[in-house]
């Protein structure tokens, strides 16, 4: 692989930012300085330093979207707009999906890779990995809504939910929910059992890791390695 396309994968920098970290002897292969930024290497094989920092290797790519409205969680579809479309051509080359639904009208955090275990895993009911979402609704919550959420609310179908989080804000219209499980339109059916209606949502966790709020809507940026540890210690 080439280097400057092994750097911008690792989401460290452009290929333009590599080929002037490149100019200034930055970038180290194998502790040698490397000018040429066309030059193949093997990532499995070789050490790469770039500006100070040993390049960690990663078998596959984590990235995070910040979703817009009107897209599905798919990575096709004949007729609507879909969330892999976000994603430039050299990253929709390594066959993305997203872990975990949205649905079409809802916004915020959404994490896509080609790793078909860890997202198996992460979505595994037995996990608990907890989501975060912000959510508006057209009518005030009622006071007790925090004790019915925590004690389980019962859907319209009969599905008991798991015990769940909720944080009003001070007018009741609106706040956080924090769920361990993903049922279809989970928040939506919640808050309906209330006999009221979501009139905004967007997710802002999932599984610890926020969304970073310097995307626009519809923006991606590739994981930290940070992140990639949370994410991938979850799913041990
Ligand atoms: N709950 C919903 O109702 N919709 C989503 O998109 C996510 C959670």
């Amino acid at each position: 692989m080439r280097i400057d396309k092994f750097i911008s994968e690792c989401g460290l920098a452009s290929r333009k930012e590599t080929a002037l970290a490149a100019k200034r002897g930055l970038l180290l292969v194998d502790g040698v300085a490397e000018r040429d930024v066309s030059r193949h290497i093997d990532p499995e094989l070789q050490r790469v330093t770039f500006m100070g920092r040993e390049v960690l290797y990663r078998k596959y790519t984590y990235v995070m979207l910040n979703k817009p409205e009107g897209y599905v969680s798919a990575t096709d579809d004949k007729k609507l707009p879909y969330v892999t479309e976000l994603l430039p051509p050299e990253l929709r080359k390594m066959e993305l999906f997203p872990v975990g639904r949205l649905d079409r009208d809802t916004v915020g955090l959404m994490i896509l890779t080609n790793d078909g275990v860890t997202a198996h895993t992460l979505l595994s009911p037995k996990r608990h990995v907890s989501k975060t979402y912000k959510f508006e609704c057209v009518e005030p919550l009622p006071q007790n809504a925090e004790d019915t959420f925590s004690a389980g609310i019962t859907l319209a179908d009969g599905y008991e939910c798991k015990s769940a989080v909720l944080v009003c804000n001070p007018d009741r219209l609106g706040g956080y929910i924090t769920l361990t499980e993903g049922k279809y339109h989970q928040i939506k059916r919640m808050v309906a059992s209330f006999h009221n209606r979501v009139s905004y949502l967007e997710r802002v966790t999932f599984a610890d890791i926020p969304l970073d709020t310097s995307l626009a809507r519809g923006e991606w940026r590739y994981l930290t390695d940070v992140e990639i540890g949370i994410l991938l210690s979850k799913a041990k």
